[in-house]
């Protein structure tokens, strides 16, 4: 029988947040590391416990065609328009048991918080798919069915083995041909989504929990060197043309630029080189660059400089350059109305707001496109994310529940909140 949230203490709330998150991670392609892409096996698993988990409030857990997790807690009205409360259930390879996860567990948790209780909207707790873009490269696919942007072209994106995001979709068993229905309808007020902050800025200024004011923009790029590949031994250092050596001059490049950019990140996460022997001379060399800035000029001008680089030094080697873009996504500012209730349902929480700006890419990115987006930050400890050595606090989840409490009660007491933001 479950025990109603009212019988758990504010400690044991959040421990169990804490628990969830945890039990979500045992669900992992990887034997001893935390990786669950894009409509995975070990994806199948996560739905059925988060599914265990909504259930005893009367919520039966639907995944829709773009393998997004949803369940629908109606209003007094059972056809009151509805927020939106969660985050994405994919993780990046080696990950931490937080990023996503807590956003859709913490949500569980303030429905758990309500006992029952109907508000004057319904609430829908939404765990996407898609966030990371580690299967096939391209981030918000879960978020993007949400705002209607799923087309041919990210439909046939293949993985490392050759499927389509189209073939994964009918693999984990739905209907691609369903997909959108997966978009939002004319009944969703807002969207909130908690999420740790994966950096250090809380953790330095000792507070707990942020206000995320605007989200940066980022550009995603594939880039290949093509060179010659060669004998290591015999071929003479002039005669060269290294793809590898030229990648490796071009990364240092960018490095170098992008620490005179004030704000400014430039990151080359992955890295492969051809035919990839010890004695043969790189003929090929495939690498990302994800460049982010809170301004999306700043952003382009980098971008065009970094790509310029590339253009010198595959001239100056005898190499050849191709260039792909994964992503273009413009800096967000998130709903101020929002982000208002939320600093001072963190107030009324006891804790003294920061408001800040993201530097990760969120889906409350994609979701502002079409409805308000907010987001509540948790700290998190030692500025670490994207690794398991991503953590939480426990008295910084207790803090959320009880701020995700205060702005569930504020929003229902907002007339304006479903007058005003209703969208027409
Ligand atoms: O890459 C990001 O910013 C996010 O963690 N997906
Ligand atoms: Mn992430
Ligand atoms: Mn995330």
């Amino acid at each position: 029988m479950k025990v109603p949230a009212t019988t758990k203490n504010r400690t044991e709330r959040a421990q169990e947040v804490i628990a969830r998150c945890r039990a979500l991670a045992k669900f992992s392609e990887d034997a001893n590391s935390l990786r669950r892409t894009f409509l995975s096996e070990s994806m199948h698993d996560c739905h059925a416990a988060i599914a265990g988990w909504l259930k005893p409030l009367g919520i039966s857990a639907t995944i829709d065609s773009a393998g997004n997790l949803r369940g629908f807690y109606p209003g007094a009205d059972s056809a009151a328009p509805r927020l939106l409360i969660g985050s994405h259930l994919d993780t990046v390879p080696n990950a931490g048991f937080y990023d996503g996860m807590l956003g859709v567990v913490l949500a569980i948790a303030l429905l758990e918080e309500l006992d029952g209780k109907r508000l004057p909207f319904g609430i829908e707790v939404v765990g996407f798919s898609e966030e990371e873009g580690v299967r096939f490269g391209v981030p918000f696919i879960g978020s993007r069915a949400l705002v209607g942007r799923i087309d041919e072209e990210l439909l046939g994106h293949q993985d490392r083995n050759g499927i389509t995001v189209r073939g994964a979709i009918q693999k984990f068993g739905l209907d691609d041909k369903r997909i959108n229905e997966a978009a939002l309808g004319d009944d969703v007020l807002s969207y909130v989504e908690f999420h740790i902050e994966q950096g250090p800025v809380l953790e330095k200024l000792e507070r707990q929990l942020g206000v995320v004011e605007a989200i940066v923009g980022q550009t995603r790029l594939v880039l290949r060197f093509c060179g010659k590949a060669n004998h290591s031994g015999t071929t003479p250092m002039d005669t060269r043309h290294d793809a590898l050596a030229g990648a490796a001059e071009w990364m240092v490049a960018v490095e170098a630029r992008a620490k005179v950019i004030p704000g400014l990140v430039a990151t080359v996460g992955f890295i492969e080189a051809k035919p990839g022997a010890t004695n043969v001379i790189p003929g090929e060399v495939r690498l990302t660059l994800d460049t982010r800035h809170r301004f999306d000029e700043t952003r382009s001008v980098a971008i065009r400089e970094f790509t310029g680089f590339a253009e010198e030094i595959a001239e100056k080697r005898g190499l050849f350059l191709q260039r792909n873009t994964l992503l273009e996504q413009n800096a967000i500012v998130l709903n101020s109305f929002l982000a208002d209730q939320i600093e001072e349902a963190v107030r009324k929480s006891g804790c003294e707001p920061h408001r800040m700006t993201s530097g990760a890419g969120h889906d409350a990115m994609i979701l502002a496109e079409r409805i308000p987006s907010a987001m509540v930050f948790l700290r998190s400890p030692g500025g670490v994310s994207h690794d398991p050595a991503e953590s939480v606090l426990l008295e910084d989840v207790a803090c959320a529940i009880d701020c995700g409490v205060h702005l569930l009660k504020q929003l229902a007491q907002t007339r304006e909140f479903l007058g005003r933001i209703c969208r027409a």
